[in-house]
């Protein structure tokens, strides 16, 4: 059977050893592009969940003793088999989340180079020695010795979007620190994760270092977040799920990645060419399904119009289409994803904006939208579209977006774009978002780079030598000579 045929039945990791639930549960995986049964993983109940974090707390300690290039060399070798499992890995992710093929593969190399990298830089964590006399009253006798030591269990939850490359991101930091981890993928991805671990257990995954749970977040999501030996979450994935983490995970840390409304403010003297192509980039690629997406342009009333042309023009040439005809905007995950956007699309058009692009919609594949002329009224000025849609507003100067942006509720990223890099820099300071970008794109990567988000974007860094950081806590020995 040809890998574009194969249909996938997947079981979870428990132990090293591959198993189907108990109730015979599954969870059914569809194609995004066309509502076809691309496969199965199991719909764990909270028991099997419980023996899962049970056999990771069990093996934690073992692990986290090993050398610190055992722990690498494991991580080399995975990103090894990782690299020789891309045609299989890039066709899963390419039918479970409707990412072009070649988007799909190119996922699984960055991953490969991730998981390398992360092997390095975890070679390079280090603790510190601090004299007491520094502090008046203390004696140059009494001496701390601070290590850095792993939390214990890692539950690592990761999104549809990258289902391999944001699940890799935290396990490999977790494993290179002496954790152990829980890993739950998003559903619609689960095939693709699996696939990733079968290439560690490949590599060499000692039993129980990393478990898997799949199935409904209805009977297990409450329950794994909650489990008394979590000792540390990191979650990728929309707001409202990330708060709900945090409210109901106490007392251990939580990394959180969520949702964006990144802004790309255009000013006067901006290169409109470079704008617009970035913009279309940012705005457009994997349909909008991204985290970092540029989510609404704030154009200087004096370029608006000249930059709108060229937006459009080149959205005009994008192929909309099926992920199998390698289309650049393809088919949403879900019809209730599509429902949601479309319905921010009729809102903004109702209360007047423009209508620059647009085209037609088939179920959950839409055309892309761009909107002009939106305003503060409409709800696509603010809420989070995550989808094919680029709502353009007008504002007389960079104070006026500064003022926009301030009262976004979201702070990923931030693009502005202009050749007055004093100017830039000015506005940089102002905005409240974890990054801003001068002339270029919103984007996560390189992928050493610090990524974070403020206000309703998240908490806690990420990037690979911060997610390293995030994943130990400081120990201290005080020797008193
Ligand atoms: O969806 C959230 C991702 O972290 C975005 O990553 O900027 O590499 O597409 P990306």
């Amino acid at each position: 059977m040809s890998l574009e045929q194969q249909r996938y039945t997947h079981q979870y990791l428990l132990n090293n050893e591959w198993k189907d639930s108990e109730s015979g549960d599954v969870v059914e995986i569809k194609s995004p592009d066309d509502n076809a049964s691309v496969g199965s993983v199991p719909a764990m109940s909270q028991n099997e969940v419980d023996a899962a974090v049970e056999s990771a707390s069990d093996v934690q300690e073992n692990w986290a003793s090993k050398d610190g290039h055992v722990r690498s060399e494991l991580l080399h070798r995975w990103a090894e088999e990782l690299e020789k499992m891309t045609d299989e890995i890039g066709m899963s992710i390419h039918k479970e989340v409707g990412k072009t093929l070649s988007s799909a593969k190119s996922e699984v190399k960055r991953t490969a180079e991730l998981i390398r990298h992360t092997a390095e830089e975890g070679l390079r964590t280090h603790g510190s020695f601090i004299q007491g006399d520094a502090f008046p009253g203390a004696s140059r006798s009494t001496k701390a010795m601070v290590q850095k030591v792993p939390h214990g269990v890692v539950l690592a939850i990761a999104p549809f979007n990258y289902p391999v490359n944001l699940a890799a991101s935290k396990i490999a930091p977790a494993l290179i620190t002496g954790n152990t981890v829980v890993f739950k993928p998003a559903t619609q991805g689960a095939i693709s994760g699996i696939l990733m671990v079968e290439a560690l257990v490949k590599a060499g995954l000692p039993k129980g270092v990393l478990n898997i749970v799949t199935g409904r977040g209805s009977v297990i999501g409450d329950f794994v977040v909650t489990h008394p030996k979590i000792d540390m979450i990191t979650f990728t994935g929309g707001t409202g799920t990330g708060k709900n983490i945090a409210k109901k995970a106490s007392m251990i840390p939580v990394v959180l990645e969520l949702g964006g409304k990144d802004p790309a403010i255009v000013l006067e003297d901006a290169d409109l060419d470079l704008s617009a192509k970035e913009i279309v980039g940012g705005a457009f690629s994997y349909s909008g399904q991204r985290c970092t997406a540029i989510k609404r342009v704030m154009a200087t009333t004096a370029v608006a119009d000249e930059l709108t042309e060229k937006i459009k023009e080149l959205v005009n040439n994008m192929k909309v289409g099926k992920s199998t005809e390698g289309a650049d905007i393809i088919p949403m995950i879900d019809q209730k994803s599509a429902d949601y956007v479309t319905s921010l699309v009729e809102d903004a058009v109702n209360k007047g904006a423009t209508v620059v692009t647009s085209g037609e919609h088939q179920d959950n594949l839409l055309s892309p939208v761009v909107l002009d002329h939106v305003t503060e009224d409409m709800r696509v000025a603010w809420e989070e579209q995550f989808g094919p849609v680029l709502p353009i507003m007008r504002v007389e100067n960079e104070l006026e977006a500064i003022d926009l942006e301030k009262r976004n509720e979201y702070g990923l990223q931030a693009s502005i774009f202009t050749k007055n890099l004093e100017n830039a820099f000015t506005i940089a300071d102002r905005l409240n978002v974890g990054t801003v970008q001068v002339n270029g794109k919103t984007s996560r990567g390189p992928d050493h780079f610090p990524f974070l988000g403020v206000k309703n974007s998240g908490q806690g860094v990420q990037g690979i030598g911060r997610s390293i950081d995030s994943m130990l806590r400081d120990k201290v020995l005080v020797l008193n000579l």
